[in-house]
């Protein structure tokens, strides 16, 4: 076995331990049937999620924990809980909705 196959397998299996990018969990929690990065569906649109949290230091844990019990807020409609989703992958999904901005 050569270097080159070495690094390769190695560069595989550190892909396989990583955790799944978010919004490959956006997709497979199903949050884009509600949801849309920058377009309000049923669910408010993320960009907005991120201005109304923006400076708030417990973004992070509030949401995470909203995603994982649900939400009813003044809306018309309110979101399901997902007991399914781990804390972990909850937080990931969170960092990455309050990372985005206005177009
Ligand atoms: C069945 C539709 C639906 C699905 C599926 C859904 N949501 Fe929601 N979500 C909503 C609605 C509606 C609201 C607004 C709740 C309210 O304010 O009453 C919301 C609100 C939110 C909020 C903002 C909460 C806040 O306090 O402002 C976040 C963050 C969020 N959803 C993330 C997610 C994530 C992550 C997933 C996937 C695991 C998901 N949603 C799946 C409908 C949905």
């Amino acid at each position: 076995m050569n270097l080159v196959s070495l690094a390769l397998i190695a560069s595989v299996a550190a892909g396989v331990a990583q955790a799944e990018p978010p919004r490959v969990l956006l997709e497979k929690y199903r949050c884009y049937l509600c949801h849309a990065d920058h377009e309000v569906k049923t669910g408010p649109a993320y960009v907005d999620v991120a201005a109304r949290y923006r400076g708030n230091s417990r973004a992070v844990a509030i949401l995470a924990a909203t995603v994982r019990k649900g939400a009813r807020g003044s809306g018309p409609w309110h979101m399901p809980p997902h007991p399914e989703v781990s804390d972990a992958d909850a937080k990931t999904m969170v960092r990455y909705i309050l990372s985005l901005q206005k177009k």
